[in-house]
């Protein structure tokens, strides 16, 4: 398969060009993406897999505009995200991206029914609108009564659907999870990866993994593993 990417389909919804990330640590220079060049098209589900401290969670962290690239570009539906100013970038990630954590990342202090509106309010969408979709969310995420519930009352499979439903809710772009199943038992595991797989196949919604699991990242069409900052392996699965 060809490293370059340039000239990638444009329905790639996230493109990566000549991708670098250093990070300095002490004066210390640490590549942790190395040159990275890959897209992934709209309505595909992705695992990035690989060993820890291979890259994967610098590589989600700058698909999720949580933090920019060194060198190099990385264009999110044909926009080049690289060039944005923090304010920008906060409000793409607000509209565009959904997360999903291995804590959940759930606020404690607050009901599963305001932790997936809150996306909603920072997007300045009415209250009854908010409440209408959180409540739709959580029944398809199987939470039909436990709209009501802190996080600390439901149990870590509860919890991880309360998050999908809230990285939902915004109808994103792509759906980004990080170890999602990696504080679950794997019975709940199997279940969490159910659910996106029926996201991904029923709803056409985008998917990308990250996992050091390989049966989990088995449930992806197509599996990419990295190794030192490189991508080594980009393979279709099924
Ligand atoms: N904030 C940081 N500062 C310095 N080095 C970092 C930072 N984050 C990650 N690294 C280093 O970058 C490399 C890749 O890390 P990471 O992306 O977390 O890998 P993975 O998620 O695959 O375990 C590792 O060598 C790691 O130590
Ligand atoms: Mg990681």
């Amino acid at each position: 398969m060809s490293q370059d990417t340039r000239q990638d389909n444009k329905d790639s919804v996230v493109r990566a060009v000549h991708l670098k990330k250093t990070y300095f640590l002490d004066g210390v220079a640490v590549p942790a993406l190395k040159e990275v060049n890959l897209g992934i098209a709209k309505g595909s589900f992705v695992s990035i897999t690989g060993a820890s401290g291979s890259g994967k969670t610098t590589f989600m962290n700058i698909l999720g505009c949580l933090d920019k690239p060194t060198e190099g570009s990385y264009y999110l539906e044909g926009t080049d995200v690289s060039s944005l100013t923090p304010d920008r970038l906060a409000d793409i990630r607000n509209e565009r991206i959904g997360f999903i954590f291995q804590n959940f990342n759930l606020l404690a202090r607050t009901s599963a029914m305001e932790n997936v509106e809150l996306p909603l309010v920072y997007a300045g969408v009415a209250r009854h609108e908010r409440q209408k979709k959180a409540r739709e969310l959580l029944e398809m995420m199987g939470l039909k009564g436990f709209e009501q519930h802190f996080p600390q009352q439901l149990s870590g499979g509860q919890q991880q659907r309360v998050a999908i439903a809230r990285a939902l809710v915004n109808s994103p772009s792509i759906i980004l999870a990080d170890e999602p199943t990696g504080n679950l038992d794997s019975k709940t595991s199997y279940e969490i990866m159910a659910i996106l797989t029926r996201l991904n196949e029923q709803m056409g919604v985008t998917i990308i993994l990250v996992t050091h699991e390989h049966d989990i990242a088995g449930y992806a069409q197509r599996i990419i593993t990295f190794r030192d900052g490189l991508v080594v392996s980009d393979t279709v699965n099924k």
